[in-house]
């Protein structure tokens, strides 16, 4: 069904290179109205994961407001992956600063944005969900205000952390448990989903083709910097986050399955695991969306198409 109205947003990330790729894809999409970005440390520590986002804001032209949130999990220490990411966040790619961030701490700017919004408002998690996780903690009647939460994180088997747990759920599972705790429609992109969105030098450089403008060729940039992943062939490296986005833009790209799910909280080699019931094994209520498959080549032409777009 054609929808009239664009979708109000908020993403909550750590920029990070897909974090970026996935922000410029939203900015670009006239079906989503960007309300707001919050960062948390991540991927880098929360000083680059801000920089980059407000970097990536006005690279794209766009005025939405960027908070700053939470510099650590709920619980425990912060550990991020430079590895992947490079020390900045951004592979090495420097991009022209942004502006300042907007005032106040993300968890309470979203609480306000929430409780005076006009329409309810989808929130798209593509890191450690700290910042969503204390803002429904904290007032927790704000979920009837909540569209729809999309969040990448978790996988039904193998983990990309450990061998139990995806990045985003390790870092914060508690945070993650909250979310999945209030009975609201939730979408999850899952390692095994973003797996399929493969970013290989041959997709690169025929996102270059498309345009000469600033953010395509910063968004290849970034990419191309990402190492291939050994999961994955080392072939190329999954394209995570905007898979969170893309859905909201094109969801006839992707199937999708309702399943319960829960994250494993406890201090073991299992902490972060997901546990997604795919086959209502455990007779648990359906309390999450799960994407499992993805027309890639579909994807990748969105992905350009919107990319080149922008200045
Ligand atoms: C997730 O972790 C981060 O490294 C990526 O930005 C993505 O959000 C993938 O496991
Ligand atoms: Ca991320």
């Amino acid at each position: 069904m054609a929808r009239n109205r664009p979708i109000p947003l908020v993403i909550d990330c750590d920029p990070g290179t897909d974090d970026a790729v996935a922000l410029l894809l939203a900015a670009a999409s006239p079906e989503l109205d960007l309300v707001a970005v919050t960062a948390a440390g991540g991927n880098v520590g929360l000083d680059h994961t801000l920089r980059n986002a407000l970097a990536l804001m006005r690279l794209a032209g766009h005025s939405t407001p960027v908070y700053s949130g939470a510099d650590r999990p709920l619980l425990g220490r912060y550990q991020g992956v430079q590895w992947v990411h490079g020390e900045d966040g951004m592979g090495g790619v420097g991009l022209p600063p942004g502006g300042p961030p907007a005032p106040g701490h993300a968890a309470d700017a979203l609480r306000a944005l929430l409780r005076t919004a006009p329409a309810p408002v989808t929130l798209v998690g593509i890191a450690p969900v700290t910042n969503l996780g204390l803002a429904l903690a904290t007032e927790p009647a704000l979920a009837d205000k909540i569209a729809e939460i999309v969040l990448m994180t978790g996988a039904w088997g193998e983990g990309n952390a450990t061998p139990a747990a995806e990045f985003n759920a390790l870092s914060d599972p508690e945070a993650l448990q909250i979310l999945l705790g209030l009975g609201r429609p939730i979408t999850i992109a899952g390692l095994e989903l973003t797996a399929q969105a493969l970013v290989t030098p041959a997709r690169i450089a025929a996102l270059r083709t498309l345009g000469g403008g600033a953010c395509l060729q910063a968004a290849c940039d970034v990419l191309a910097s990402v190492p291939h992943a050994k999961r994955l062939g080392g072939e190329g490296s999954a394209l995570h986050d905007p898979c969170a986005v893309a859905w909201l833009i094109a969801p006839h790209l992707f199937t999708a399955r309702p399943c319960f799910v829960e994250v494993d909280c406890g201090p073991g080699p299992n902490r972060g695991r997901t546990v997604i019931d795919r086959w209502d094994r455990l007779g648990r209520p359906h309390n999450a969306r799960v994407l499992e498959t993805l027309d890639a080549d579909g994807f990748f032409a969105l992905l350009g198409q919107r990319l080149a777009r922008l200045p």
